[in-house]
């Protein structure tokens, strides 16, 4: 009989027959990355991506991936950050919700999630797309690479779409004293497995044991 200690192990060298679905659950909470393009017409597109997150802060480096869709080549986020070399990354805020999802919808190409979803846009500095007015933060992002996987046999190819961050916009209400970002009080929603989210718990501090100069905060 197992014991509580005991572990399931799944050979992924051995075996494919297992819940995929299984690393959302691990891999988690995952920030939501709610992406922005436009495509070669200047029609609008906005979409949720959890396969999201920060990969530097200087150079200052997001990413997203786009899993293929069963009806086109290409996600049309994809499509437009292939063909424009821009996206704009919209936090997913908790107020934000019930239109983060709304935005998920498969709508044909061409169509205007921000106003499918009764979204009212801002203007962009440095980049074309547009960001959602109501998030309190965007980033403006330029293409530097979309690198493809899944190309073996039984796998569904994927595109991991890098950016640099070329423009910040911030609600003030959420930049404290010092010029920091308030992240508990935006309330980003994250993902979890299948159809949950959380929101951030009350958070704490635990200071590094070694730390440089320039990592004093954040
Ligand atoms: C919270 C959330 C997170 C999602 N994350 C991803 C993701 O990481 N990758 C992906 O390919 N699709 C993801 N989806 C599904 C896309 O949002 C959906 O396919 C959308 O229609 C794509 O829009 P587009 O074709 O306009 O780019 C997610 C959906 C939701 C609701």
């Amino acid at each position: 009989m197992a014991s509580d200690d005991s572990s399931l192990f799944i050979d992924l060298t051995v075996n494919s027959d297992f819940k995929r679905g299984i690393f959302n659950a691990i891999i988690a909470p995952r920030p939501i990355g709610w992406i922005s393009t436009i495509d070669g017409n200047g029609v609008a597109n906005l979409a949720p991506f959890s396969y999201f997150n920060l990969f530097s802060s200087l150079p200052p480096i997001i990413a997203f991936s786009c899993n293929s869709p069963e009806d086109r080549e290409a996600k049309d986020t994809l499509a437009n950050a292939r063909a424009t070399g821009e996206f704009v990354y919209n936090m997913a805020s908790l107020d934000l919700i019930e239109q983060v999802n709304a935005t998920s919808t498969p709508l044909p190409a061409g169509t205007d999630e921000f106003v499918f979803a009764g979204l009212e846009k801002a203007p962009c500095i440095n980049v074309s797309p547009p960001r959602v007015a109501a998030s309190p933060v965007s980033l403006e992002c330029r293409v530097l690479k979309i690198v493809r996987f899944g190309d073996g046999a039984d796998e569904i190819p994927t595109h991991v779409t890098f950016g640099r961050v070329v423009g910040v916009h911030i609600k003030e209400r959420f930049v404290d004293g010092d010029g920091y970002f308030r992240t508990a009080e935006a309330q980003p929603v994250a993902r979890l497995g299948g159809v949950q989210y959380a929101v951030s718990a009350p958070s704490f501090e635990l200071a590094r044991q070694f730390t440089r100069a320039s990592e004093t905060s954040y």
